[in-house]
């Protein structure tokens, strides 16, 4: 049920620009006309721009361009992701606070906070969360084991991809968890696993994106090899409708990730891999792979071919590419398949030396 905020700004909107009364409101709400008068004050000290006449009522003129959760919970279409948000203008991590309250929340609730000010990246590393950002955090539980959690970081990646390409942004997902456009970041996942033994309580993705912000709006050591969608579009988006597609588009693959095997995802995240045919270099807590990137595997793992050639499984790492990595490898460019790699190794699923899923259904 929406919070009676929710609902006095969802009965203006569907006023369209004509009055509603407050006796109206009142009684649809089940609250007193006083009451609904100091609901419409404290809108407006947020921003809300509402008119009011004695005789007509209340009329919606403007919203502010803050993530409220009425903006978010209005038109949204999802049956549960986002149904449940909570709110911070400013706050620490939003990873923090969904980690805090997840054991006794719903599945799909939302943390969105307008500016963090102690964001974390991956591997310790700090996150800039400025104003005009999109930022938030979404509590899931999903019945896999541990191991199969990675699969959500990359399923995550897939769906800020494809909403930024609805946008016209040519993005493209790096293993494991960015999204660049045109070689430079414009998104980082950072997700947060709590489990008993091998079974999955909660997971917590967080999403950090660089929406309405300008690059001198973020410390500099973070500038480099970052873009932002007001620097590639020219004009600032609006923040609240692309988290609604967001929701939602997350929503439709998480459904799918529940019901079809991974490999349906997986082969639309290989598409837009921004990483499989490039050179790199993936530096791990004990030691460092070099070589070529081929595939993803069904766990979610980098696959690199060595120099002597043999094949690597990488879980987790920071990844960097080698020589020229803003210019993508001619497969991948130009959809002509890169001599160097085998038709098998960019389908991106373990080949035969492998042997990494005993139940892949070998079906390449
Ligand atoms: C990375 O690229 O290293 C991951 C960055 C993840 C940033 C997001 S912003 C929302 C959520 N809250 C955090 O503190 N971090 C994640």
């Amino acid at each position: 049920m929406n919070s009676i905020r929710t609902q006095i700004v969802n009965e203006l909107k569907e006023a369209d620009g004509k009055n509603v009364s407050g006796e109206y409101l009142g009684e649809k709400l089940g609250i007193s006309r006083t009451m609904i008068c100091k609901y419409i004050k404290k809108l407006r000290e947020d921003g809300y721009e509402i008119s009011s006449s004695p005789k007509k009522g209340y009329c919606l003129k403007s919203v502010p361009k803050l993530m409220y959760p009425e903006e978010i919970s209005s038109g949204l279409e999802t049956t549960l992701f986002g149904r449940n948000i909570i709110y911070y203008e400013e706050a620490g991590s939003s990873n923090d606070i969904a980690k805090s309250i997840a054991a006794d929340s719903e599945e799909g609730t939302i943390v969105v906070v307008e500016q963090q000010t102690g964001g974390r990246g991956r591997l310790g590393r700090s996150w800039s969360s400025p104003k005009g950002g999109i930022t938030f955090s979404i509590i899931l539980k999903p019945k896999i084991a541990l191991g199969a959690a990675s699969r959500l970081t990359l399923m995550t990646g897939l769906c800020v991809a494809n909403v930024m390409r609805a946008y016209g942004l040519n993005a493209r997902i790096k293993w494991p968890n960015d999204v660049l456009i045109d070689g430079d970041k414009i998104c980082g996942i950072l997700t947060e696993v709590e489990a008993e033994i091998d079974t999955v309580k909660f997971v917590v993705i967080g999403i950090g994106i660089n929406a309405n912000i300008s690059l001198r709006d973020m410390p500099e050591e973070m500038r480099e090899n970052t873009t932002t969608i007001r620097d590639h579009l020219g004009c600032s988006i609006d923040r609240v409708d692309f988290l609604k597609k967001l929701l939602y588009e997350m929503e439709q693959q998480y459904i799918r990730f529940s019901t079809v095997p991974f490999t349906e995802i997986l082969s639309d995240i290989v598409a837009l891999s921004d990483t499989i045919g490039r050179s790199l270099k993936v530096v791990t807590p004990n030691r460092i792979i070099e070589g070529k990137a081929v595939g993803i595997s069904q766990s979610g793992a980098l696959l690199i071919r060595k120099e002597d050639g043999e094949i690597e499984e990488i879980i987790a790492g920071r990844c960097t590419y080698s020589r020229s990595w803003k210019i993508r490898p001619a497969e991948s460019r130009t959809g002509i398949p890169d001599p160097e790699i085998s038709d098998r190794e960019m389908l991106c699923f373990p080949d035969d030396r492998l042997s990494l899923n005993p139940w892949w259904p070998g079906c390449l």
